[in-house]
């Protein structure tokens, strides 16, 4: 950060950047996506000035927010460089992403180029264009069966999918460049997110199918139902996104609840939420499939002074409230249940 920066405090935190009395510029990588479009917000509300740069391979033109500037490009071609020579932006965070794991198995290829690669050229570009600093977003994936719960950014890293391994691949692409170029940085694994705008083929894409097939009145599948995850709601993940991007902290840290559910409580509090009464068909648990998981967020509460503002309940009203009245642009579009 230059002399030039100001910081200004807010109930005694870091609540916006100024540089010489301009705003400060974020450029969001897939800022057209679900997580991204709430960063978006999020950075606007904080008085940044936002550009997004999408490929809309995922993402949807409606999640763009009119206060953004949009470049449509992919992170992987060449002419990135002319939206980071244009823009000079003073942040980059980097969301843009293959972010499903069927796809990964089907084409590992596109996801390795997208993620790595698209992350390295990313994290290049942002060196070479002086960013203060990149944030990243990886995953809890790159942990994969715990031997330990809470799961801790010090848990051995395991990948057990080419998305995992793709992500873990990017992760080790900014560390290096931590070292070896005094890249500024820090990556956020996040657990299972959910909120309002997820596609329904996310990794947490559960709470989406289950309120979407409780909105059409389709029947319920669960494969096992007491396996756990850790979900949290999209806006404490966009505010840990921007409190790291402000924070003097360089590192890794998981973004979580910290709380296990299983999938059978997610389906009574969801079912609760929406007052309907359904019987879901149960299945046997996927092969594979992780029994239980569940991040310690300890790190980003001490280091990044990061809060959770939602609980799983108030997260599953707005997600409710959201998709009843969306209804008729998301029902239909909606595959399978996890
Ligand atoms: N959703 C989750 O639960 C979750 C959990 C852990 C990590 N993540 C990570 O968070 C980030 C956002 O995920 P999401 O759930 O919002 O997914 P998403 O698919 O909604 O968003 C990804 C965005 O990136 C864009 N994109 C993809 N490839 C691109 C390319 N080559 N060039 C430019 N833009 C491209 C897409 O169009 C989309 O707008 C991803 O990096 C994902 O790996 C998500």
């Amino acid at each position: 950060m230059s002399l030039a920066d100001i910081a200004i405090l807010k109930e005694g935190k870091v609540w916006m950047l100024i540089k010489g009395g301009d705003k400060l510029k974020v450029l969001v990588t897939g800022g057209a996506g679900f997580i991204g479009s709430h960063v978006v917000e999020e950075l606007l509300n904080h008085q940044y000035e936002v550009v997004i740069v999408d490929s809309f391979v995922t993402g949807f033109p409606e999640n763009v927010c009119v206060d953004a500037k949009l470049y449509r490009r992919d992170i992987t071609d060449l002419e990135l460089e002319d939206v980071f020579k244009l823009e000079k932006p003073d942040f980059v965070l980097h969301l843009a992403a293959q972010a499903s794991v069927i796809t990964s198995t089907n084409d590992p290829y596109l996801d390795f180029f997208t993620n790595t690669v698209g992350t390295v050229r990313v994290s290049l570009l942002s060196k070479k264009y002086n960013v203060k600093k990149i944030i990243f977003a990886s995953t809890a994936a790159v942990y994969d069966e715990p031997s330990y719960l809470p799961i801790d950014e010090k848990h051995p890293l395991k990948q057990q999918s080419y998305y995992a391994l793709s992500k873990y691949s990017a992760e080790n692409f900014i560390l290096l460049s931590g070292v070896m170029q005094d890249l500024n940085y820090c990556i956020l694994r996040f657990s299972n997110v959910y909120g309002p705008r997820q596609n329904a083929e996310g990794e947490a894409g559960v709470i989406s199918i289950f309120i979407n097939r409780l909105l059409k009145n389709d029947e319920i599948y669960i494969y096992g139902g007491s396996q756990t995850r850790d979900f949290i709601y999209v806006k404490d993940v966009a505010a840990a996104c921007h409190l790291a991007m402000v924070g003097k902290q360089k590192g890794v840290y998981n973004i979580s609840s910290c709380t296990e559910t299983t999938i059978n409580q997610l389906f009574q509090l969801i079912s609760s939420e929406m007052d309907v009464i359904s019987i879901p068909v149960y299945k046997s648990l996927r092969v594979g499939e992780i029994v239980q998981s569940v991040l310690d967020h300890t790190k980003a509460l001490q280091e990044l002074e990061w809060r959770l503002h939602y609980s799983l309940v108030d997260g599953l009203k707005e997600t409710v409230q959201y998709y009843s009245r969306n209804k008729v642009k998301h029902l239909g579009n909606f595959i399978t249940s996890s």
